[in-house]
């Protein structure tokens, strides 16, 4: 869904941040923010619904009004993967807060060497962002690979879990690239094993820890994992520092 301000002021945020989006008189849902980063009076988000404020979202529609808070979290540092080589794996709804990162380094593609995107879904109509999917297939500087769990009679693409696609993609230089894998977390699980089997280092894997999450100010502790409020210090965290939280994921 596209949202638009009511008001002049915008929101400027970075890829990886999300939202509070509010129904109201019935709650509130952390929603990653998926559109490209940077200044902006509209923003993309991508929502499956779960429960309550989730079906709420989905029967809205086109002028239906809703309420925002944020952006929240730490989002991706950018400048600290400047000049690598970026790996991608999405699997499924993971895809969702990675896209605003894709779309950051296909639109500025001189500040990042390689770019290689793996993507994965269960069957072909859970993939989502189709259109990207295809123009990101068609672009000579970056490598794109999907796959589906279960294809159906149409589907002629790899089949499999998005594991397997580490095989395919060409030989990363694991000392120079940064790999950014979110998904289920058992895809998380196999996708860093993989990563770690190229020889990249903890620091250089990151992922986005989900919480159950209200306030996203640091105030309430639902996401608190020992003395880290996920809101604020998260919900992005490389591999490193994941092995200090051990039951984040
Ligand atoms: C940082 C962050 C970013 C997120 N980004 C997105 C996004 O881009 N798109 C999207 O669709 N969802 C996203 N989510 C998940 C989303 O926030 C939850 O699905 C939503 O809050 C559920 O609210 P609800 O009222 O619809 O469901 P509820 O009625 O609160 O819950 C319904 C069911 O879902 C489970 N559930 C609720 N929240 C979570 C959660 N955070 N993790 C695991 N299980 C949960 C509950 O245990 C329950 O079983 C994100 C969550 C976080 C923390
Ligand atoms: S959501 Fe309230 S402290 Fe993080």
């Amino acid at each position: 869904m596209r949202l638009e301000f009511d008001d002049e002021q915008g929101v400027e945020y970075r890829p990886g941040q999300f939202m509070e989006v509010s129904i109201f008189g019935l709650g509130e849902a952390p929603i990653s923010i998926c559109s490209a980063p940077g200044k902006r009076d509209d923003l993309e988000m991508c929502v499956r619904t779960v429960g309550d404020v989730t079906q709420a979202i989905h029967e809205l529609g086109v002028g239906d009004t809703v309420g925002l808070r944020g952006p929240f979290g730490n989002g991706y540092d950018m400048e600290n993967v400047a000049g690598k080589d970026l790996l991608f794996v999405a699997g499924g709804l993971g895809l969702a807060p990675t896209r605003s990162f894709i779309l950051d380094a296909l639109n500025n593609r001189d500040r990042f060497r390689r770019v290689t995107i793996l993507c994965g879904a269960q069957t072909p109509s859970d993939l989502l962002f189709r259109d990207d999917l295809e123009a990101w297939a068609k672009r000579a500087d970056c490598e794109f690979l999907v796959t589906v769990d279960r294809p159906d009679e149409e589907w002629t693409g790899n089949k499999g879990v998005i594991t397997t696609l580490f095989r395919k993609m060409d030989k990363i230089d694991p000392a120079n690239t940064a790999a950014f894998i979110i998904g289920p977390p058992i895809m998380f699980k196999f996708a860093v094993l993989e990563a770690l089997g190229m020889g990249m280092r903890k620091a250089n894997i990151y992922c986005s820890l989900e919480r159950r999450m209200k306030c996203g100010l640091g105030k309430c502790g639902h996401c608190q994992i020992r003395n880290v409020y996920v809101c604020q210090e998260g919900p992005i965290f490389n591999y490193a520092e994941v092995m200090r939280l051990r039951e984040g994921i």
